[in-house]
């Protein structure tokens, strides 16, 4: 694939196309999403995994089900890369089960999971992988390009994120990408912006959360991902997101900056990992860095919300929360 857009010239045409975009009605497909009866949610967060259990897949999805029964969780959220090291070569590949349904077996995670796509997945047949057949196999796989998942007090809004990144167009390094529902590229990514601009911009959720594969910022051998810090984090800061969770990065990370009110969350360690890197400037941004496996959590109130990080083991890595007022004046009275 060629692509005669650097990184600077397709910022400039997108932000011009942006600017005049008519003020269309959002065009992501939406997916309900029923809360607990104390309108509370709860959910896990798992990326980079689909190796045949291989590289600690196991062992990863044997603790996501103890905690998610704990937890009661309500669904699994995939931050891409579901499929390696070629995403899926049809919708009869034997990965789907092997890798997928054979993997997360335990109770507590039949329940539905929300995927994006990851940069290994766009290198398989990426219409498979969409499918809405492989339901036929498992009923849980709810895999879009983007959309939403509108859980009453937060939405979750899943991204696109691999079609951002020129390294794939400029040199793919051998890889076949299956760009096919992307072309053209330019319209493809301005849509998806103005798409989720508008979604989030009309979100009455409490609660925002953005997921994508591609970090907007680690500390990881990827590094921060620059076309999403110039393109999809003035869109995600205007618009009172409190969660970026990515994959990518084969680690569980948190970085908070002062120039940034939202939390960066990679959880990308639900297989091979290990990768011995680390390159990060402001230790003081830094809220915790973990090179193995594991994954999340979340847990959602109307008030509060809580993330948590656990190990292959599921030992408490991290923790992290946060509070809103239910209702600013009337806390006062009651
Ligand atoms: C599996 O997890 C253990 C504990 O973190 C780690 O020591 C080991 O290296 C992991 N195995 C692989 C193949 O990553
Ligand atoms: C660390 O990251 C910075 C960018 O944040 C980059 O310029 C530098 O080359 C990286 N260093 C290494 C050793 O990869």
């Amino acid at each position: 694939m060629d692509s005669k857009f650097g990184i600077g010239s397709l910022s400039i045409a997108l932000a011009l196309l942006l600017s005049f975009a008519p003020n269309l009605e959002a065009e992501l497909t939406t997916v309900k999403q029923a809360t607990k009866s104390d309108g509370s949610i709860s959910f896990l967060v798992v990326g980079d995994w689909g190796r045949r259990g291989l590289y600690n897949q196991s062992k990863v999805a044997h603790q996501m089900g103890r905690i998610g029964e704990k937890m009661d969780i309500d669904f699994v959220v995939s931050t891409g890369d579901n499929i390696y090291d070629d995403g899926m070569k049809s919708i009869d590949d034997p990965a789907f089960k092997i890798s997928f349904a054979n993997i997360y077996t335990s109770p507590s995670l039949l329940k539905p999971w929300y995927l994006v796509l990851g940069n290994h997945d766009y290198r398989g047949d990426v219409e498979a992988q969409l499918s809405p057949a492989l339901r036929l196999i498992d009923s849980r796989w709810n895999c879009m390009r983007s959309f939403i998942v509108d859980a009453e007090i937060a939405e979750l809004f899943f991204v696109d994120t691999t079609p951002f990144v020129d390294a794939y167009f400029i040199n793919s390094e051998g890889h076949n990408y299956d760009w096919g529902g992307v072309s053209p590229r330019e319209s493809y990514l301005q849509t998806l912006l103005t798409d989720l601009e508008t979604s989030l911009r009309e979100s009455k959720a409490k609660w925002k959360i953005v997921v994508g594969h591609h970090a907007i910022k680690s500390a990881s051998i990827h590094g921060n991902t620059k076309e999403l810090e110039s393109l999809l984090l003035p869109i995600l800061e205007a618009n009172n997101v409190d969660l970026y969770v990515n994959g990518h990065d084969h680690c569980l990370q948190h970085i908070s900056t002062s120039q940034s009110p939202i939390q960066f969350l990679t959880s990308g360690g639900g297989s091979k990992a290990w990768r011995g890197y680390y390159n990060w400037t402001t230790p003081e941004d830094m809220k915790y860095f973990y090179d193995g496996q594991g994954f999340m959590s979340v847990k959602i109130t109307r008030t509060e919300m809580g993330i948590v990080f656990y190990d292959v083991f599921g030992n408490i890595l991290h923790k992290w929360d946060t509070s809103k007022l239910l209702y600013k004046n009337l806390d006062f009275s009651l």
